[in-house]
């Protein structure tokens, strides 16, 4: 098939050579001529694992290009709205400029019997307000909403081998405009449906809220062991202990049950918020009340790190050297949005730390985010001449770190584990302090 994809960051540029992949012809395009630039060379403009070798493998068959202009969308005959929704400033609500600028631009490119197929994360309402415009631009052209669950770091084999399909479609599953929507998807996803992939196919508003209801589900878990977490801070438990226990249960499930810090990144806290403000004006505010719990509980798992760095270094970080271990909201990504490990070095440090931080991919998105930051290149030259070491990004290579050699750089054998992923007794045992949030 022939296809757009218009938007290229994390999701997009992921999409559009993923799509490339299964066999169809794809013209990705962004606004921003670097990043164009950069993906046409072949280069990902971001870390993500998997993505440079699928580029040059795609790009090469001459199945997919790169582009600034909108007008090579006029061919395709399904076209996919990949641009960001980011929380706006000071408010919960999501930012809709990016989708309304990128559909308005395409409206008159819109070919008869071509489908837009919205991935972005919308508060719900939006397709149907997206549909009508695009059905008095091409009334032959239609509109469906097929939200996309990849995880960064994962995005690539999430994108080719996803574990469901779901279709918004005009009228809702079966009508006749549905079914015209749902066969172009098909096409399009041949290749994961043929691995009997789970679909759904239901309505436009059924599907937006099936994005949004995924996020709060997972954002509700992980601060549900959070909050575990906190009682066994208060009673001497262990919440990794705890967490392997009821995850034993099926219905319950190990995975998403990390205690730490907690989540950021681009997606759940702000999808989280942007939910409860679209409830809001909804009318059923109510029913998301236990979302500001989710977010508050995040929250403060930060406020404690600091505060148990503090306790560890014998009640005030003002004038000791922190190092800080991860810039990355999460391991395999350098994306720094809403990252828990930049928020906490930067209250330590405007709590009077001299903070050194280091990340093995996110270091100059994080030096251009948060400039007044110091930065090392590496985990040893950040703790060299640390008072404490707080690992709050679990990389690989810093969840292999040896607790003797690492002992060597810092001057105080002090370590807080954020994510709960070091051998207590193997640190211990090598002469460290070791605390973690949420175990004894
Ligand atoms: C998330 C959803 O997983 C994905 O389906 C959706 O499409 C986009 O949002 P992503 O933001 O890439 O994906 O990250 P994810 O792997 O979900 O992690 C989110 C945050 O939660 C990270 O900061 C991570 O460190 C944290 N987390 C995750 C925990 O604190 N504990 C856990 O057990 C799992």
């Amino acid at each position: 098939m022939r296809i757009s994809v218009i938007g290229c960051g994390y999701l997009g540029a992921v999409h559009a050579a993923s799509m490339a992949r299964l066999g169809h012809q794809v013209v990705g395009i962004d606004t921003d001529a670097a990043k164009v630039d950069s993906l046409a060379r072949g280069e990902a403009p971001f870390y993500e694992p998997g993505l440079p070798e699928l580029l040059r493998e795609t790009l090469s068959t001459g199945r997919l290009i790169f582009t600034t202009e909108i007008a090579a969308a006029g061919d395709a005959q399904v076209h996919f709205l990949c641009v960001g929704t980011p929380q706006k400033r000071g408010e919960y609500a999501a930012d809709l400029r990016y989708v309304d600028a990128a559909v308005d631009a395409l409206l008159p490119h819109l070919a008869p019997g071509s489908l837009v197929a919205g991935k972005s994360t919308v508060p719900v309402g939006t397709a149907r307000r997206l549909a009508a415009l695009v059905a008095e631009a091409e009334p032959d052209a239609m509109l469906a909403w097929n939200p996309e669950f990849l995880r960064e770091g994962y995005a690539v084999k999430d994108t080719l081998h996803p574990d469901r399909l779901v279709y918004g479609v005009p009228d809702g599953a079966g009508s006749d405009a549905g079914l015209r929507a749902e066969a172009l998807l098909d096409e399009v996803y041949a290749g994961p449906l043929a691995e009997h992939t789970p679909k759904v196919v239901t309505d436009y508003t059924t599907a937006e809220l099936v994005k949004v209801a995924a996020n709060s589900f997972l954002a509700t878990k992980i601060s549900f062991i959070n909050a575990m977490a906190e009682l066994c801070e208060a009673t001497g438990a262990d919440v990794t202990q705890l967490a392997d226990a009821i995850g034993h249960d099926a219905r319950i499930g190990r995975k998403f049950l990390n205690a730490g810090l907690g989540f950021g990144g681009g997606c759940l806290p702000k999808d989280i918020r942007a939910f409860m403000a679209r409830a809001g004006e909804l009318g059923v505010d109510q029913a998301l009340a236990f979302l500001r719990q989710v977010d508050a509980i995040n929250m403060r798992r930060r406020v404690r790190m600091v505060d148990l760095a503090r306790e560890v270094c014998g009640g005030s970080i003002v004038d000791r050297n922190v190092a800080v271990l991860g810039a990355a909201f999460k391991p395999d990504s350098d994306d720094i949005r809403d990252s828990p490990a930049l928020n906490v070095a930067a209250q330590m440090q405007l709590q009077g730390a001299h903070v050194l931080v280091t990340d093995p991919a996110a270091m100059a998105n994080a030096e251009k985010a948060w400039p007044d930051l110091s930065y090392a290149p590496t985990a040893q030259a950040a703790a060299a001449g640390a008072d404490v070491v707080l690992l709050l990004t679990e990389w690989q290579e810093y969840r292999d770190l040896d607790p003797t050699a690492f002992g060597q750089v810092v001057a105080g054998k002090r370590i807080i584990d954020g994510r709960n992923v070091l051998d207590p007794a193997a640190w211990r045992a090598a002469g460290w302090t070791y605390r973690a949030l949420g175990r004894p």
